[in-house]
């Protein structure tokens, strides 16, 4: 078989997969040129900035990796013209969000990006390129990409001018706030394509730092259906859980005992078994309703029904926080100050896309809540987005809180929504006595210890135990 060496690779988005992928990547083969494109000049900048605690993206370990490599044989630029005619293989890693308008709005992916991003490829690509779909896309969305870039090849062959390309899907399966570690030591790298020869060339790249036997070749399409399948799989395992969470709360039994006695059958395992506010992050709500549209399409109604359930107690599980606080605070909320730690949708990420936090802190704040958030990585500008879309008819108020002991002064009730390392072992006395009396702690992320706190004289309710 003949082979393709590949010299110069382009990523179009630089987001939270294409940054730190194309990272290892350029760390990983220091012979290949590596440059990250994006339409969002400000991104770029960031990514670009010396001081590495401004890159866009907050992940463990990316800003070591940025340091040795950026610079070398990693660039960062919004030249998308040179970066594309340049290369021998192109990464599409741009945003797929589920369609506000039209057919097949509120569930179906919306794909002007990916669409955009392969007409770019079209018009600028030299010679042969393979064209590798990162970005999570629908099922048979290759045939779209490929339908596009043959279009142009044809318009192209007419005018002399001589471009062929391969498709290739290889979805990312990195978690964010551990990035680094998956993209380093992944559990498997799934390609799926036709070209063997193409196949061949993304194989090579990660068999610089993969074992063979984790690299899974299939079709296309068994490609793109497993990146849905998985992460509807782990969405579908939080709301499992999560349901049982609300059955231990009835009950009286414990959901880490419940999780723990579950979780030792092998054939279960035991991770994603936390229970807490629900799933949060980009991926997992968009691409379980990806899924219900497309079971829709294709027939298959009942197949619909049952992911979409999935969704449907995630949501649940929030609007049950959320009333669960309003009722233990006397049934308003109304001017009471209440703390919130943690805004992003997991620990160690800066990342509050379809956040637990934002949903639940925007019910009290139209309850009237005066809310003071603190998380070690979330910005204000962020937070202040992530509520545009609310208009508060009452009159609640937020603010940033600096640090833990600010966020607590003077309030009537401390919610825990993320999972950040520093929110345990925390020293609640003095943070009771910061707090007004008599003070409630929410914890739905098992952060607390419940002997500790009602020693303090707190009360506590915590996710999944009966109080
Ligand atoms: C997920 C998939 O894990 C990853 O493979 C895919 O590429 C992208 O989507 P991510 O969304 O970054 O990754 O984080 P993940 O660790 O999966 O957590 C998703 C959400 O589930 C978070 O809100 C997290 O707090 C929640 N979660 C996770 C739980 O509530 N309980 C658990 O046991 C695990
Ligand atoms: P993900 O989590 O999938 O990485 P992000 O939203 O973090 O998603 O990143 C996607 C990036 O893709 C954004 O920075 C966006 O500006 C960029 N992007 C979208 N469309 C294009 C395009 N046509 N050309 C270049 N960059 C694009």
């Amino acid at each position: 078989m003949s082979s393709i060496k590949v010299r110069k690779i382009c990523c179009i988005g630089a987001g939270y997969v294409g940054g730190p992928t194309m990272s290892v990547i350029a760390d990983k083969c220091p012979e290949i040129e590596v440059k990250v494109v994006d339409i969002n000049k400000e991104r770029i900048t960031a990514w670009n900035d010396t001081d590495l605690n401004k890159l866009p993206i907050f992940e463990p370990g990316l800003d070591q990796i940025i340091s040795r490599t950026r610079g070398r044989n990693l660039f960062f630029s919004s030249e998308m013209e040179k970066a594309i005619s340049d290369s021998d293989m192109i990464f599409i890693s741009v945003n797929t969000p589920t369609k506000t308008k039209g057919l097949g709005a509120g569930q179906a992916s919306d794909l002007s990006w990916v669409e955009a991003s392969a007409r770019q490829v079209a018009k600028f690509a030299k010679g042969h390129t393979i064209v590798i779909e990162k970005s999570t896309l629908p099922v048979r969305t290759a045939q779209a990409i490929k339908e596009i870039l043959n279009t142009t090849n044809r318009e192209n062959q007419k005018n002399e001018i001589s471009k062929t390309f391969s498709v290739l899907s290889n979805p990312e399966f990195l978690a964010e706030g551990t990035a680094i570690s998956d993209l380093e030591n992944p559990d498997r790298v799934l390609i799926g394509g036709e070209d063997p020869i193409a196949i061949n060339a993304l194989v090579n790249i990660y068999l610089n730092w993969v074992s063979r036997e984790k690299i899974i070749c299939t079709n296309l399409w068994s490609s793109e259906l497993s990146k849905l399948a998985a992460n509807a799989f782990l969405a579908q395992r939080i709301s499992s859980i999560n349901s049982i969470s609300a059955f231990c709360e009835a009950t009286g039994a414990d959901i880490q005992e419940v999780a723990k006695a579950i979780g030792t059958d092998k054939r279960i395992g035991n991770q994603f078994l936390c229970a807490g506010p629900g799933f949060g992050g980009s991926c997992f709500k968009k691409d379980i309703l990806n899924l219900v549209y497309l079971s829709g399409y294709f027939g298959l109604p009942e197949v619909a029904n049952y992911w979409n359930q999935v969704v449907l107690l995630n949501t649940w599980q929030q609007d049950r926080i959320y009333k669960i606080v309003l009722e233990k605070l006397f049934g308003t909320v109304n001017g009471k100050n209440i703390a919130i730690l943690g805004f992003a949708f997991k620990a160690n990420t800066n990342d509050t896309r379809e956040s637990p936090a934002i949903r639940i802190a925007s019910d009290l704040l139209e309850e009237g809540a005066l809310l003071s958030i603190y998380d070690p990585k979330v910005s204000f500008e962020r937070v202040q987005e992530d509520f545009e879309e609310f208009s508060f008819d009452n009159q609640g108020i937020w603010k940033m809180a600096n640090s833990i002991p600010d966020a607590l002064k003077e309030v009537d009730a401390v919610l825990i929504l993320t999972d950040w390392e520093e929110f345990f072992g925390l020293d609640w006395n003095y943070l009771a006595s910061l707090m007004r009396v008599p003070a409630w702690i929410f914890d739905t992320r098992s952060v607390v210890n419940r002997q500790e706190i009602e020693n303090t004289g707190l009360n506590l309710w915590k996710l999944g135990e009966r109080s």
